[in-house]
């Protein structure tokens, strides 16, 4: 996948955007995530969290899950926006594995500052996938 400097900034910066409608009343840690489909849809998430803590939902995953509800399976690139270009979490990497390792992930800063870019696969090595359930 070839993707320009150009289109990597607009994700991280989509996902930047969505990151002002996170709902953080407890943490006050907001993310913002933009994925792209290999159809070109994009598809923001921000972590809505809950009273209820282990009931709050991570940005990536509710940028996955609109996507897919959608019907989108197949995916690009996730941008991941944090103030401090935190790392998707273990149960995110999870879920972005079930559909592909060779997802690109970017991971920003609160300025909008590429600070690290890997696959799904080198975030997650040896993955439970859906290979192993065939
Ligand atoms: N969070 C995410 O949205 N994505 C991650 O990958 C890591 C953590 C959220 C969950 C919670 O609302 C806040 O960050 C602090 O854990």
């Amino acid at each position: 996948m070839t993707l320009t400097t150009e289109e990597r900034q607009a994700l991280i910066d989509l996902a930047n955007e969505a990151r002002k409608r996170a709902y953080v009343p407890y943490s006050k840690y907001r993310v913002g995530a933009a994925l792209r489909t290999k159809s070109g849809r994009i598809f923001t998430g921000v972590n809505v969290e809950n009273a209820a803590y282990p009931t709050t939902m991570c940005a990536e995953r509710v940028a996955v899950f609109k996507a897919v509800s959608e019907g989108e399976r197949e995916f690009e690139v996730i941008a991941v926006v944090t103030d401090n270009g935190g790392s998707p979490c273990g149960g995110c990497r999870q879920v972005l594995a079930e559909f592909g390792l060779d997802t690109l992930v970017l991971i920003a800063d609160g300025r909008g500052k590429l600070v690290k870019e890997m696959t799904v696969a080198e975030l997650l090595p040896e993955a439970f996938t859906p290979n192993h359930l065939k």
